[in-house]
């Protein structure tokens, strides 16, 4: 495979699935067996899911609330789909840690760098819960953090679209996809593809990102394959 140590970052929006709210089991488990494919191949994974299919903080500051508290309630949300992940890979006999960045050892480990990578050493899939257990920063950001810090050779960000387009393809039916583009050109054309602080931390430590429609099953093997599907934003 093209690379043997990743990060998978997932939104919380996606597991919902069809449904409304919360978390759609058919979705999870599309999840859970495209994730064991390529563990079986030797790819070490490491995951940071979203939360916003349960709560998300600006929902908070809507209706009145400290923009803080309802980050660190977001933060709760992501633990909520990192159990669930959890218990899906095991269930397909995956062996998994959860590292949560705010302390609840009761369920789950405190996040350790060094002990997240001799999991990811050892095949286990890790998933890093709580976002970087900060309020202000988004789980794409804890995605580029966690990335950085465990050495992955880059990140994989499944999304609904297959990739960065020229314009929002749900508004713009002229817009193309980019195969490649360079992060400055993702600048400079007003283009997005993370929020500015998780894409300048991959920017800054030259560590390449992969958007890609991850509700596609096979998806996820393909990219590990090498082949051309999504996005691919580097230097
Ligand atoms: P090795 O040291 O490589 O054998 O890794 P290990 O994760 O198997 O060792 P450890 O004995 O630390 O963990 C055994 C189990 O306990 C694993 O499922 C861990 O996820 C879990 N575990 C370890 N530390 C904590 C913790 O602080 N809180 C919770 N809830 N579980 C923990």
């Amino acid at each position: 495979m093209k690379y043997n140590r990743i990060l998978l970052k997932l939104s919380g929006e996606s597991l919902m699935g069809e449904k409304a709210f919360g978390i759609d089991n058919n979705r999870l488990a599309s999840y859970a067996e495209q994730i064991r494919e390529l563990v079986d191949r030797d790819v070490q994974v490491a995951i940071v899911i979203g939360g916003g299919n349960i709560f998300r903080g600006v929902q908070a500051e809507e209706g009145g609330m400290d923009r803080t508290h309802g980050d660190y309630m977001g933060m709760l949300a992501t633990m909520i789909n990192s159990m669930a992940l959890q218990a899906a890979l095991e269930s397909k006999g995956v062996q998994t840690r959860l590292q949560s960045a705010i302390e609840m050892k009761e369920i789950a480990e405190p996040y350790v760098r060094r002990r997240a990578v001799r999991h990811l050493e050892k095949g286990r899939v890790v998933i890093f819960g709580a976002g970087t257990g900060n309020p202000y920063f988004t789980t794409d950001s804890a995605a580029s953090l966690r990335a950085i810090e465990i050495e992955a050779q880059v990140i994989l960000k499944g999304t609904r679209v297959d990739g960065v387009y020229t314009a929002d393809p749900e508004k713009d039916p002229t817009a193309t996809k980019y195969d490649n583009i360079s992060f400055d050109d993702v600048y400079a054309n007003g283009l997005k593809v993370m929020d500015m602080t998780a894409f300048t931390l991959c920017k800054e430590n030259d560590l390449p990102i992969i958007v890609f429609d991850m509700d596609t099953p096979g998806n996820l093997k393909k990219v590990l394959n090498g082949d051309q599907v999504g996005t691919i934003v580097r230097n």
